[in-house]
């Protein structure tokens, strides 16, 4: 399901230049676009998501021998991932509604951004996540007050087991690619890239519109974030806020390519597929938003491959030393496919390029120290110290 937008009653009622008059730097600041009504809860973290940095990184630039290289740093939401943009619309659109509970499955950060928003406004949440899941995630669900279900299977069993227990139970379902206010969430992020990339770059736009990079890359799991920015860039094209689209490329992990797989023969068939990769979050058998996930890239020229989990690993280490942003694997994931797309020279050196950092390493801090290796232990006295720094 998609949500349709009234563009020409939207296009009467705001437009970039109100909206950049907007104080409140949060995705709220996007309402007129919005498919919820203002929620309230001024002062909250529901009011809180989105309104993340887009960083140059020019020294990562330098690596890659590209000009332009913009991070958009999503690790830096309330519960310090892409997914409270989602769940910040579900729970407005929960209270719209009046339910009494609402549920999620997930492989960790939409559930912890969706108890999160939730518990901002008290509203009871049950979670249903893989046994697998890393254990920051299950301690942001148990601190934020979620009934926590470790499902015995994969996320794929977790997802059915929730779409099961909200029809017995009533409870309102916030699953990605099943709930269609999750991409309306998601969207926010490319209104967020175009307004921000038209304030930082010297690329030239007129005061009524913004522009945009020329490409953005996105790590995939069931493919409803690159799905819900190609909606936001969409959406901005069909107002004439913006010219054109950028070229939006796919990156998944090698061992969980479900989406990357029906680009590769030229179709829409999202087939069943391994799910095995040290990027947790993007671990997806069965991709639920796989469909608009191919569409997403097709539809704007871009493309999808897929990284290995040591090119992932290396992105981690990148993209802490070479910019000081710190990204859980997933988020990673999106930065490995652009130093394999840059190094296959599928990217020309002027172009620019936002990549997409959707979580943050704290997230899952087991992966971060493969990817970090070890500090050094040293005795309390400076002889000890002197001898370490020898051994260096
Ligand atoms: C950090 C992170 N990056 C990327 C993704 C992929 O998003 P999607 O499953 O919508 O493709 C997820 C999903 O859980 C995520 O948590």
């Amino acid at each position: 399901m998609d949500v349709i937008l009234d563009y020409a009653t939207i296009k009467r009622q705001a437009s970039p230049v109100s909206i950049g008059a907007w104080r409140d730097p949060s995705l709220w600041r996007y309402l007129p676009l919005l498919p919820v009504a203002d929620p309230g809860a001024h002062g909250t973290p529901l009011r809180a998501a989105g309104g993340t940095p887009l960083y140059r990184a020019d020294r990562l630039a330098s690596d890659l021998d590209l000009e332009h290289v913009y991070l958009k740093d999503d690790g830096r939401n309330p519960t310090a991932s892409f997914k409270d943009r989602a769940s910040a619309i579900v729970v407005a659109r929960a209270l719209e509604l009046g339910v009494q509970t609402v549920t999620t499955a997930s492989s960790g950060n939409a559930a912890a951004a969706l108890a999160g928003m939730a518990a901002s406004v008290g509203l009871p949440t049950v979670i249903f996540v893989p046994h697998t899941a890393p254990a920051a995630k299950v301690a942001q669900l148990l601190m934020f007050s979620a009934k926590v279900f470790l499902v015995q299977g994969t996320y794929d069993d977790a997802f059915d087991l929730t779409l099961q227990a909200a029809r017995e139970f009533g409870w309102y379902c916030r699953n990605t690619g099943y709930n269609p206010f999750t991409a309306e969430g998601k969207k926010t992020a490319a209104f967020e890239i175009a307004e921000q990339f038209t304030q930082i770059s010297n690329f030239q736009s007129s005061l009524s519109q913004w522009c945009v990079p020329d490409w953005v890359f996105v790590s995939v799991g069931d493919g409803n974030i690159i799905s819900g920015i190609h909606k936001g860039f969409k959406d901005l094209l069909a107002l004439g806020w913006i010219e054109r689209l950028p070229r939006v490329v796919g990156v998944q992990a090698a061992g969980s390519p479900a989406v990357y797989e029906a680009w590769a023969r030229g179709d829409e068939d999202i087939r069943m597929c391994s799910a095995n990769t040290i990027a947790d979050s993007i671990s997806v058998g069965l991709p639920r938003d796989g469909v608009r996930a191919v569409r997403a890239a097709r539809e704007t020229g871009g493309f999808y491959l897929t990284v290995s989990d040591d090119e992932i690993l290396n992105a981690m280490r990148a993209l802490a030393q070479r910019a000081a942003v710190f990204a859980e694997p997933a988020a990673a994931t999106a930065y490995a496919g652009l130093v394999k797309a840059a190094r296959d020279g599928r990217i020309r050196a002027n172009e620019s390029v936002v990549v997409m950092i959707t979580g943050n390493g704290l997230k899952d801090v087991r992966s971060v120290l493969q990817a970090a290796g070890e500090a050094t232990p040293v005795a309390p006295s400076l002889a000890a110290l002197k001898e370490k720094l020898s051994q260096v």
